[in-house]
């Protein structure tokens, strides 16, 4: 969508994933769906060093809405868990420099059972503006397939008429598969779901990252500035994913150019987790200006070679980002060698190598040759994520 944003993957952070439709702010006062619960996550986004990465959006999932809308037929806030309303909280997270994001549904209800959009597209778009949203996830649940691009191309328009920037997430590929229209998702999305929820664990990561290599030839294409595949949050920090799997989600999403959407507390989070949400180099692949979706290039005993190329500096004409990851199981770190002919020009001859999350030791101060043997040892389920210069 060509409305000047999204220019680079969009990046935040999302309730869903790690809070749910949890809304008995009884028995659960820090994790229920509420004001109080956004705006202690807004803090540690300004505060612990995530806006300054790049992560700028906080989005409000399904769940905060009252069950039905007001007399003049407006969304509006559940009154208990958000008192002061969305307006304020908007102020608030916008007070931090963030930005704010809501979720609606493009059908009659939303995938949790609150109020729809379908019959006042124009009048929720004019109320996530007047409340200062700066980012809309319209999700597809109890819509008709039929008719759904038209319907979404509409929302896009009412959301420009609104005369305020906000960024568009669609949900319609998801919903109707690779038959969906993508160039209408590139016309008037900058982000879509593509492929199913992801849930707390590495068989999601395994199957998502499958999904999309699988069917990369096909989703590439739809991928650059201002509109975006989105493979669904990062899971990092919360439960089901070791140390070594959350390197391998980071590795595949920033390879892909996805959103970098967290969902996890980050008042809980643990450090060497944080590190790797916060990994400056693995966010620099992501965010690559040229915003090319890499691909996976081969994949032999289970360990899959990724590959994205990046825009070229002052001091390096080709630069590539590789992603190897592990899929095996045999508790020791497999060696991978790396041919760099295989990946450069004729007349590259010369490489300076950045070993993104510094497993390798792989010497950053030093020069490698093109006819070296480079060898990368990664450990099961985990990944190395190589950021090589021609020099
Ligand atoms: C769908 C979406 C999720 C989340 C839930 C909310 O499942 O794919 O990302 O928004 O709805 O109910």
């Amino acid at each position: 969508l060509d409305n000047g944003l999204a220019l680079t993957p969009p990046m935040g952070w999302l309730s869903w994933q790690r809070f749910r439709c949890l809304t008995d702010c009884q028995k659960f006062p820090d994790e229920c769906i509420s004001e109080q619960l956004f705006k202690r996550i807004a803090d540690r986004i300004a505060k612990d060093g995530y806006l300054e990465a790049g992560y700028q959006y906080i989005i409000i999932d399904d769940c905060w809405s009252n069950m039905s809308r007001s007399s003049d037929n407006r969304l509006q806030a559940d009154s208990n868990r958000f008192p002061n309303g969305i307006k304020d909280l908007a102020d608030y997270v916008h007070n931090l420099g963030l930005k704010l994001g809501i979720y609606g549904d493009y059908g009659t209800e939303t995938c949790g059972g609150y109020p729809g959009s379908i019959n006042y597209l124009e009048l929720d778009a004019q109320t996530f503006s007047e409340w200062g949203v700066d980012y809309l996830k319209l999700d597809g649940c109890y819509a008709a397939l039929h008719g759904m691009e038209e319907g979404y191309a509409k929302m896009s328009q009412f959301l420009n008429a609104t005369g305020r920037p906000i960024m568009f997430s669609c949900s319609f590929p998801a919903y109707k598969g690779l038959e969906a229209n993508y160039s209408m998702a590139v016309q008037h999305c900058n982000l879509w779901r593509n492929y199913g929820d992801i849930d707390d664990q590495w068989d999601d990561v395994k199957d998502i990252a499958g999904w999309f290599s699988d069917n990369q030839d096909f989703l590439r294409k739809f991928a650059g500035p201002g509109h975006w595949n989105d493979p669904d949050m990062l899971i990092i920090g919360n439960f089901g994913l070791s140390l070594e799997q959350s390197k391998s989600q980071m590795t595949i999403w920033s390879i892909l150019a996805a959103p970098l959407i967290m969902s996890v507390d980050l008042d809980t989070i643990r450090p060497e987790f944080r590190n790797i949400l916060l990994n400056k180099h693995a966010i620099r692949i992501n965010q690559d200006p040229l915003g090319i979706q890499g691909e996976l290039v081969s994949n032999t005993s289970s360990i899959q070679v990724w590959k994205k190329p990046l825009q070229s500096t002052k001091e390096s004409r080709q630069r590539i980002a590789l992603g190897i990851v592990s899929f095996r199981c045999d508790g020791y770190y497999y060696p991978q060698d790396i041919l760099l002919a295989e990946f450069f020009n004729e007349d590259c001859n010369t490489f300076s190598i950045i070993d993104v999350f510094g497993d390798n030791n792989l010497a950053a101060e030093r020069l490698y040759e093109k006819s070296e043997n480079l060898t990368v040892r990664v450990p099961p389920t985990g990944a190395v994520l190589l950021l090589i210069s021609a020099v």
